[in-house]
């Protein structure tokens, strides 16, 4: 039975979404934060990540790790080093806590981009998941979300909306799949992961099950602003000749340049991962899908000045 957990990242999107989300089981929330805010949380400790210490743990049972940098489109080598500081150092560093501490629940956020380790931010984080699984903790457990969404969701979702918005989105062809979640199943999924004692050692995909493409994606974005969706399509050699004289650009500059061939990667490369072993392990069921939610999401943004 899950009592005290420790939540760190609880600032963040997903963060203070499972904070709500434990407080409404009943459990006491303390949460680790970079500076004092408040939030869905019973107590709560400041500092860097690389800093927590034994006596913020103590009496801890469950530990939720979601501190991480994400959402980062082209680090530079001073981010990438940040990248690694804080996705493997300090991952590591809290998972020795709290093997030392006894604390035998341990649910760490990885994503689907430790599958490919082709960034540093995969690599940082695919390197963590093995050493949060090679400690003695009894239920660890790594959680690979697809892009998360929902109201208030961050990175390249937010960036598409804001781009189809103004009108720079090209209708590009349907191609690629692309796996995704919403917040509120992501936080279901951590919570069995965390309570369930075949989640065990385990990795778990954890998606919505849908295939998206970014031209079906493209298409609910322009109904939810009420707009009439394209009915043309940049030919792929057109986009692929945009991303090479993009890559050109950007090695003259010696830095990426807006569409280039890791973006056009993005909008037509195939990222979609089969999630049915946190499924049948777990009963994990997701409840969202984002043709349906994509009228909120745009009316959060709307909300928020940024459409
Ligand atoms: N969102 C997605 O699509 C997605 C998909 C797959 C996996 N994930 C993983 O899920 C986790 C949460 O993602 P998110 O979308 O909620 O990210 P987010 O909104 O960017 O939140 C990141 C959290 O980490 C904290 N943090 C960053 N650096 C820190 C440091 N040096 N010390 C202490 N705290 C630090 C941030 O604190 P501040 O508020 O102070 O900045 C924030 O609370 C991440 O580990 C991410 O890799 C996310």
């Amino acid at each position: 039975m899950i009592r005290v957990v420790f939540v760190t990242g609880a600032s963040g999107y997903i963060g203070r979404k499972l904070c709500a989300f434990l407080k409404s089981k009943g459990v006491c929330v303390r949460a680790y934060l970079r500076s004092p805010e408040s939030g869905p949380w019973d107590e709560c400790f400041t500092g860097d990540i690389n800093d927590a210490s034994p006596k913020m743990l103590e009496g801890a049972d469950t530990i939720f790790h979601l501190a991480g940098k994400a959402h980062m489109i082209s680090p530079t080598v001073d981010e990438i080093r940040e990248n690694f500081k804080v996705n493997y150092d300090a991952t590591i560093r809290l998972a020795q806590l709290a093997e030392d501490l006894d604390i035998n629940n341990f649910v760490f956020f990885s994503t689907l981009a430790a599958f490919s380790r082709n960034t540093s931010y995969g690599q940082s984080k695919y390197l963590a998941e093995r050493a949060v699984l090679s400690t003695k903790i009894q239920n660890k457990v790594v959680l690979r979300p697809g892009m998360v969404y929902g109201p208030g969701c961050k990175g390249n979702l937010p960036r598409m909306i804001y781009a189809v918005s103004k009108g720079w989105f090209p209708p590009v062809p349907e191609i690629g799949r692309r796996s995704m979640v919403h917040v509120d199943d992501v936080v279901k999924a951590a919570w069995l992961a965390a309570t369930r004692p075949e989640a065990a050692g385990r990795t778990y995909v954890v998606t919505d099950g849908v295939e998206y493409s970014v031209r079906k994606i493209h298409e609910w974005i322009c109904k939810a602003l009420g707009r009439k969706a394209p009915g043309w399509t940049l030919p792929l050699n057109v986009l692929k000749t945009l991303a090479w004289v993009g890559d050109m650009i950007g090695k003259l500059h010696g830095d990426r340049f807006l569409f280039d061939s890791g973006v056009l990667e993005k909008l037509i490369g195939d990222e979609w991962y089969d999630s049915t072993l946190i499924q049948k392990d777990l009963g994990f069921r997701p409840t969202r899908n984002l043709r349906d939610s994509m009228e909120e999401i745009v009316n959060h943004l709307r909300k928020e000045g940024v459409i």
